[in-house]
């Protein structure tokens, strides 16, 4: 995994602010918390920073919400230099995080880092020239039962391998949206036959609870 990289001065805007809905929405998380507890809104908050200003959090973003919250700025970067959710300096238009962590690696996460790079022409921590793709390395995001997987904005896609993560980044370039999910056809994390249980399901027969 890439370390933190923290965009240069010279690409760092002056302030920031929430918009108005952002700062409604903002106040909604953080009236979850008892008073003296708001720090707990921490990481929803830069969630919201993050995707108001373009997928990236400048330095003026983590003082804005550590004034907002009432906590030392370096205690809110600690929080968004740690987790790979929060970037700290400007990424492509299509943010690609291919898991690599064990499962994934055993499922084949190799061959789809290098989908990404015989599509993409950039490897972890590096984008595209014309900056529409960032890729990045992270660790589980808790979907191993489908892996390999990769997860592109909100939306996670699983049951990878070279051909189909070449199809996904394809259709991306041509401006398309690829259908999230697994992509060997198989529904959720169901066998890639079927279901092989409760197949016979028969809710009046069923005193038992079981039907195998
Ligand atoms: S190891 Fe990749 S999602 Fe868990």
């Amino acid at each position: 995994m890439s370390g933190v990289h923290i965009a240069p001065p010279e690409l760092q805007p002056a302030s920031f602010e929430f918009t108005p809905e952002n700062m409604a929405l903002a106040k909604t998380h953080i009236a979850k918390y008892p008073e003296g507890r708001q720090q707990s809104a921490v990481m929803p908050l830069l969630d919201i920073a993050q995707r108001q200003h373009n997928n990236w959090l400048p330095q003026a973003a983590i003082r804005y919400i550590a004034d907002l919250l009432g906590m030392p700025a370096i205690r809110v970067l600690e929080v968004a230099s740690f987790y790979t959710m929060y970037n700290l300096a400007p990424v492509g238009t299509h943010f690609v995080q291919v898991c690599t962590t064990t499962p994934c690696w055993l499922r084949g996460s190799d061959k789809v880092l290098s989908a990404c790079k015989k599509h993409l022409g950039v490897g972890p921590g590096e984008t595209t020239p014309d900056g529409k793709f960032t890729v990045i390395e992270v660790e589980c995001l808790g979907a191993c039962v489908n892996a390999p997987m990769l997860q592109l904005g909100d939306d996670f896609y699983e049951d990878l391998d070279e051909e189909s993560t070449g199809k996904i980044l394809e259709a991306l370039k041509r401006g398309e949206t690829p259908k999230p999910g697994p992509q060997n056809g198989r529904l959720s994390s169901e066998p890639l036959g079927g279901a092989t249980t409760l197949t016979t399901f028969n809710p009046a027969g069923a005193a038992g609870g079981n039907d195998d």
